[in-house]
């Protein structure tokens, strides 16, 4: 259960892994590494927004010319020759094996200031669990803020719902559908957010909850299965961070994982996975076992769009 959060902690990564799965949270400060990755994407940041303050743009230019900066900066950042080198030097310095470390694309998130934006490119996710989108058990995710950044703008976690299952739509979703229709139009949903998307289905009890602050270059580390959600952004700036997840293969093929208590999608987004030290995908007869769908339309693997 969420009772824990290791600050520094120097336990193994199988250890550390473990923990994650029991729904424990690990927050580590900065490190040369992860310092060197938020400076890469602080300084992308900073030039695409062309000498304005990006935290305080929002206040300066109509929502559509925020949406015109930020829609390309994302895969800007995903199809970056330099960024999947920085995330691996990331896992590596926090003592995960390049050889057993699988690891999805990084993504750039902006959460804007009292709901200018909240749709599309600055979807403010509402409470979900990875696993409710297809995500494997074993899936861990990695977070860190780019700039300094408040509990009014963090992001929450709700303990009591690592135990506590909850009626949700991940039924009906399919990964292959939503990268066919939802990834790839994210762009154009400005003034409204239509994809379709597992919610819950009965009313939560989001308190109490926890928002774990950390400097940036810091990162926060938890299992795919936390129930986790942007907090409405209050706090007069807004907030830019990077996150990406990755899967151990050893666990993977031994299933081990985080407890499966409500999640339901169909598809798999194992094939978005890149091995850490030689950027192979997942052997198919493992990604198979993980398919419960036996895909005849949709995407398996979304591309994002090169800029
Ligand atoms: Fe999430």
């Amino acid at each position: 259960m969420l009772d824990t959060i290791f600050f520094d902690s120097r336990m193994s990564d199988q250890v550390r892994r473990e923990q994650l799965y029991r729904g424990r949270l690990f927050v580590f400060s900065p490190r040369p590494s992860s310092i060197e990755v938020c400076d890469f994407a602080r300084g992308m940041i900073n030039e695409a927004f062309g000498g304005r303050d990006p935290r305080t743009a929002q206040f300066s230019m109509p929502v559509e010319e925020f949406v015109s900066i930020c829609a390309p900066l994302k895969p800007a950042f995903i199809h970056h020759p330099k960024t999947l080198n920085l995330i691996k030097n990331l896992v590596a310095e926090l003592g995960c094996l390049l050889c057993d470390t699988y690891i999805d694309v990084p993504r750039l998130r902006m959460v804007t200031h009292g709901g200018y934006l909240t749709s599309g490119v600055g979807y403010a996710h509402h409470p979900h669990r990875d696993t409710w989108y297809s995500a494997p058990m074993c899936q861990l995710n990695w977070w860190l803020p780019i700039y300094p950044f408040e509990a009014e703008s963090a992001m929450a976690f709700h303990p009591r719902y690592w135990e506590q299952p909850i009626r949700n739509g991940s039924r009906s979703f399919n990964y292959y559908q939503w990268n066919a229709d939802g990834r790839a139009n994210a762009a154009k949903h400005i003034r409204s957010d239509t994809r379709v998307q597992p919610h819950a289905e009965e009313p939560l009890e989001l308190e109490p909850q926890v928002r774990p602050v950390c400097p940036p270059g810091g990162i926060l580390l938890f299992s795919a299965a936390q129930l986790h959600s942007t907090v409405q952004n209050t706090s007069g700036l807004t907030r830019y961070s990077l996150d990406f997840r990755t899967v151990n293969i050893g666990d993977l093929g031994a299933r081990r994982g985080a407890p499966n208590i409500d999640s339901g999608p169909t598809g798999t987004s194992l094939r978005d996975f890149r091995r850490a030290d030689d950027l192979a995908p997942i052997p198919e007869d493992l990604v198979s076992g993980y398919d419960n769908d036996s895909p005849q339309e949709g995407i398996l693997v979304f591309e994002p769009p090169t800029p």
